[in-house]
């Protein structure tokens, strides 16, 4: 029996065929993973599923009944659920409160609490999901709070679970305990649609894996039919090589300096303590760390005016504290954020405009006091070329990006600003391998031509990669300082978790 079967499903957005005759199947009691470029249609797949979206043609069964999905709502009825990638969750209120929110039930007007609590607590234990039922969500790290979204999701009885992207914003352990939960649901008989980037994470959960290019369906594989090699080339449709190429560093002046800063969090607690770093021109530093360990506020106060307890953050030897963002950039701070809906990009606006944000009202882009069209858009065509940012045209809405060519607008506006400092935080979030290899040449290139780079990810791997000097963060300080040549993996590993003796 299948569980799921979408058939010759086809969705046609202006000036592209997202989903053109895709056919794609579900077991019960199976993982399958959904890969491909950005801009491929995994997402658009999934919507369509979700009843976010109705397809221009094709059909969907579940468990051999055709039907059709009109909204979110009823396919929650008939068993779909989706782990979204930006949280749907209200965050003053409790975790109980968020999972029950929408399926109350009531007993005389008064809502009923231990119930819910008890078949919830079943739920979390049946599928290694411990969460504090009365936390708050917003005092929750972001792995918890997915697991909040993914119970939320059970307890609304899903047998079909969609996941796109959830490791993006995971830690490697974070991404271990996901995945004892995804063995677990599918032990259960569950199907689970997993999507994402890392073909190493497909490869050790996938019982299957679909590959998309251009919103075709290339091959769906076997685990063991499959591997990382052949994956990225059916995706891509010719060989990628996955290396980094780096010639010797050659460091200049000292373009970044952070002296003692010192930050406490609204709460009162400690969240950079003592803080002091060094960038110099022509070197990339990467900061290694478990999440929240100081990352987030450290690139706050050198892209942001914000309040400090004491300490200074100097470009070119000058105290920027007193500036505000506009004079950061452009006095040649480049930044990619983290977050790149909240502060990278204005979705309403077009590629184009996104494009120039920050410099708009400069040269080349204003001639007299008048902008130059004209000229935005064919900057605007020049970086879609380079940076191979999928889309209909430079006038299409930034919202009508895929996830990974959002992120790839963001890093070629960036890198196109040539800043003297660029601070990257998570640069390759949500990219897909080739486009990876892409930016960490732009990134080694920058450097090349003595710009200076805080390079800020989780990924440990691509911080060892691409650092030449790595600091490693831990609870607000840099606990220690490796050199490219004597950092390994797992010594660096251990000192993220505040051991710093050396093995
Ligand atoms: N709401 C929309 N309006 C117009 N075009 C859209 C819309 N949503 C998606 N598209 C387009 O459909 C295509 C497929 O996008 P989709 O988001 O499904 O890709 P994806 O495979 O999920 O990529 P990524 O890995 O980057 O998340 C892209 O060309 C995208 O620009
Ligand atoms: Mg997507």
């Amino acid at each position: 029996m299948t569980l799921l079967k979408m058939d010759g499903i086809t969705k046609v957005f202006p000036g592209v065929r997202a989903n053109d005759q895709v056919t794609f199947d579900l077991a019960p009691g199976e993982i399958h993973a959904l890969v491909g470029e950005n801009g491929a249609g995994k997402t658009t797949l999934m919507k369509i599923l979700y009843g976010l979206y109705r397809p221009d043609s094709g059909t969907i069964r579940l468990r051999d009944q055709a039907v059709a999905i009109k909204n979110p709502r009823d396919a929650i009825a008939r068993g779909i659920g989706m782990v979204h990638q930006h949280f749907m969750l209200v965050p003053p209120f409790s975790v109980l409160e968020n999972i029950i929110l929408g399926k109350e039930s009531q007993t005389a007007g008064v809502l009923r609490l231990e119930e819910p609590a008890r078949e919830i607590t079943e739920i979390m234990n049946r599928n290694g999901l411990p969460v504090d039922l009365t936390a708050r969500v917003e005092d929750l790290p972001v792995g918890l709070q997915q697991r909040v979204e993914i119970l939320k999701v059970l307890y609304r009885g899903a047998e079909v679970l969609v996941f796109d992207e959830p490791t993006a914003v995971l830690t490697p352990q974070e991404v271990v305990e996901l995945f004892k939960t995804f063995r677990m649901m599918r032990d259960q008989g569950k199907g689970l649609i997993f999507i994402s980037h890392k073909l190493d994470e497909v490869l050790d959960i996938a019982d299957r894996i679909t590959v998309i290019r251009r919103g075709q369906v290339v091959k769906t594989l076997l685990r063991a039919e499959a591997s990382k090699p052949l994956i990225a080339e059916l995706m891509v449709g010719k060989p990628v090589f996955l290396h980094v190429d780096k010639p010797p560093a050659a460091p200049g002046a000292v373009i970044l300096e952070v002296r003692g800063l010192r930050q406490r969090s609204p709460r009162g607690h400690l969240v950079l303590e003592d803080l002091s770093l060094e960038v110099r021109a022509g070197e990339i530093y990467g900061l290694a760390g478990v999440e929240g360990n100081g990352q987030s506020e450290l690139v706050r106060a050198i892209t942001e005016a914000v309040r400090l307890e004491s300490g200074d953050v100097l470009l070119e030897e000058q105290s920027i504290l007193a500036w505000d963002v506009r004079t950061r950039r452009d006095r040649g701070i480049g930044h990619i954020p983290e977050d790149r809906h909240r502060y990278g990009l204005l979705l309403p606006f077009s590629l184009a405009e996104n494009l120039v944000l920050g410099r708009h009202h400069r040269s080349p882009f204003v001639r007299g006091s008048v902008v130059d069209f004209a000229r935005m858009r064919a900057y605007a065509r020049e970086s879609i070329e380079k940076y191979d940012i999928r889309t209909p045209s430079e006038l299409t809405p930034a919202h009508a990006l895929s996830g990974g060519n959002q992120q790839k607008l963001i890093v070629a506006r960036e890198m196109r600003f040539d800043p003297i400092l660029l601070v990257a935080s998570q640069p390759t979030r949500g990219v897909d391998v080739g486009a990876t290899e892409f930016i960490y040449q732009q990134l080694v290139e920058a450097r090349s031509r003595g710009k200076a780079v805080l390079l800020v990810s989780a990924d440990l791997d691509e911080v060892l990669s691409l650092s030449d000097r790595i600091g490693v963060i831990f609870k607000g300080r840099i606990i220690r300082e490796f050199r490219q040549e004597e950092a390994t993996k797992e010594q660096v590993g251990l000192c993220m978790t505040g051991e710093k003796r050396s093995a």
